[in-house]
């Protein structure tokens, strides 16, 4: 893992102090932090915010927060946790949520899942589906590098991450965005672009999850 010079001895709203880099994404860095207030290890998404912007946020950065807000009033354990998020003056948008260093592509580099692995990892991730359509959300997104590993007393447990590409749906027709779904985990309607796809796509991509770790 690299340290960042530039996050090195930074102090964040004086609450979070950046330990290291995580991770490059596409839309960001995540860091790994600490939260100086309750002591705890915390991972922070560091987004620069570009065009369309109110109050700081462009509208789909606020649609990643308020998203993640929505599904962590549940307290699944499905989905990757937020607790807070901040604006800076430099543009950025920081999520700050639970950290979970591990994701399921590293985790399949590793090792070779059982069949008893693979059952109780589909159905967690059935489970997160579940949830996300109880809250009318389409990820959008779903590949293993968004899937992250967390540890629950030496188990496994696959958790749902990085809604920068989700939406909320309603049940009445909507043209839906084409450019969505990273090439290998995408649906035939998207690649047809029909423009009223919907929950169907998130549950494909998760068929190919299925027939990758199987
Ligand atoms: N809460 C977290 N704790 C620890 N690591 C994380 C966390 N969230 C994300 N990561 C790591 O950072 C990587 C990138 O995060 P994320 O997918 O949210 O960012 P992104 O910029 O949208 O990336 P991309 O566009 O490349 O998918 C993940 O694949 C994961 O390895
Ligand atoms: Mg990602």
């Amino acid at each position: 893992m690299q340290s960042s010079p530039e996050c090195e001895s930074n102090q964040i709203e004086g609450r979070y102090k950046t330990v290291r880099l995580l991770a490059q994404g596409q839309q960001g860095q995540i860091y790994l932090a600490k939260d100086i207030e309750t002591n705890q290890m915390v991972a922070m998404k560091q987004i620069l915010v570009y065009d369309d912007i109110v109050q700081g946020m462009t509208s789909s950065n606020m649609r990643e927060v308020s998203i993640m807000r929505r599904l962590s009033q549940d307290t699944s354990q499905y989905v990757v946790q937020i607790y807070d998020q901040l604006v800076q003056e430099n543009m950025q948008l920081i999520i700050v949520m639970e950290v979970i260093e591990q994701n399921l592509t590293e985790l399949l580099q590793k090792k070779t899942l059982s069949s008893a692995e693979v059952r109780r990892h589909v159905r967690q991730l059935l489970q997160a589906l579940l949830l996300l359509s109880q809250h009318s959300v389409l990820h959008r997104d779903i590949k293993p590098d968004n899937i992250l590993v967390r540890k629950v007393r030496n188990e496994e447990q696959l958790v749902l991450a990085d809604f920068g590409l989700a939406r909320f749906v309603s049940y009445l027709p909507q043209d839906m965005t084409q450019e969505v779904q990273t090439l290998f985990y995408r649906a035939p309607e998207v690649f047809v672009r029909i423009e009223k796809y919907s929950f169907a796509i998130d549950m494909w991509s998760l068929g190919c999850i299925f027939a990758e770790i199987v």
